[in-house]
């Protein structure tokens, strides 16, 4: 999957994405994380990307056709028109079933903002989603960004190397993943639960099964509102 990420600060999300499983998945190939930064399409010699808004008010904003350049320059290469992800926090929240439809896509761009924010005319002419990652506001989209790519990677064949795992853990049926042990058997006087040393996997199933339902009921009662759980589950 190649994810296209159109920003005024291109370091910022390649040095993120380019650490750990984000990165590895990249140098496997399995992936390709491109940043393209709108400055390069600035058209005054100042190579500014925003100006002040029209009819007033506090702060600048991302004129339009940088960001239409920046567009044009990843959309041009493609052979089917991509998605374009809006990063913002009028959009819809991203969640998991989100990241589900996204990664089917094979590219995806994703558009930050900054400032004030940018040129509605631009906004109307490319985007084809808006999303939020939560109810707050961000200094720009880049986070955001990075948020979305990690989230849908990890969703990718390949990527974790694991394939069972991701989607097997949080947020499958909207239950919690129950809680993990590793060595040692005790510590600091803590007992590792005896079910999971007893080496008979339908209990050890059966109790991990439980624990996500408990754990669910206890932090996210609101997830667990939306499971369909069996009569007696
Ligand atoms: N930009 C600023 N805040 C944001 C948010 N919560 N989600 C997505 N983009 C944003």
């Amino acid at each position: 999957m190649n994810f296209h990420i159109l920003t005024l600060f291109p370091d910022m999300v390649l040095d993120g994405l380019g650490t750990s499983i984000t990165g590895r998945a990249v140098k496997n190939g399995l992936l390709s994380i491109e940043a393209v930064n709108i400055r390069d399409y600035a058209f005054n010699k100042h190579q500014s990307v925003d100006d002040y808004p029209y009819g007033g008010g506090a702060g600048m904003l991302m004129q339009a056709e940088p960001v239409f350049l920046a567009y044009e320059a990843v959309a041009g290469k493609l052979a089917k028109k991509p998605r374009v992800v809006y990063l913002s926090p009028q959009g819809r929240v991203f969640d998991q079933n989100m990241a589900r439809e996204l990664a089917k896509e094979e590219d995806l761009i994703l558009l930050c903002g900054h400032y004030e924010g940018i040129d509605e005319r631009v906004l109307e002419e490319i985007v084809t989603d808006y999303v939020s990652i939560g109810d707050y506001v961000l200094t720009g989209g880049e986070l955001p960004a990075m948020v979305m790519v990690d989230v849908i990677s990890r969703l990718v064949p390949g990527v974790l190397h694991n394939d069972v795992s991701a989607e097997f853990e949080s947020f499958q049926d909207n239950l919690l993943e129950y809680p993990q042990y590793s060595r040692p058997e005790v510590w600091r006087g803590r007992q590792v639960p005896p079910v999971l040393l007893s080496g008979h996997h339908a209990n050890i199933e059966k109790w991990r099964r439980e624990q996500s339902i408990i754990r669910t009921k206890e932090r996210r009662p609101d997830l667990l509102a939306k499971c369909d759980l069996p009569e007696d589950e």
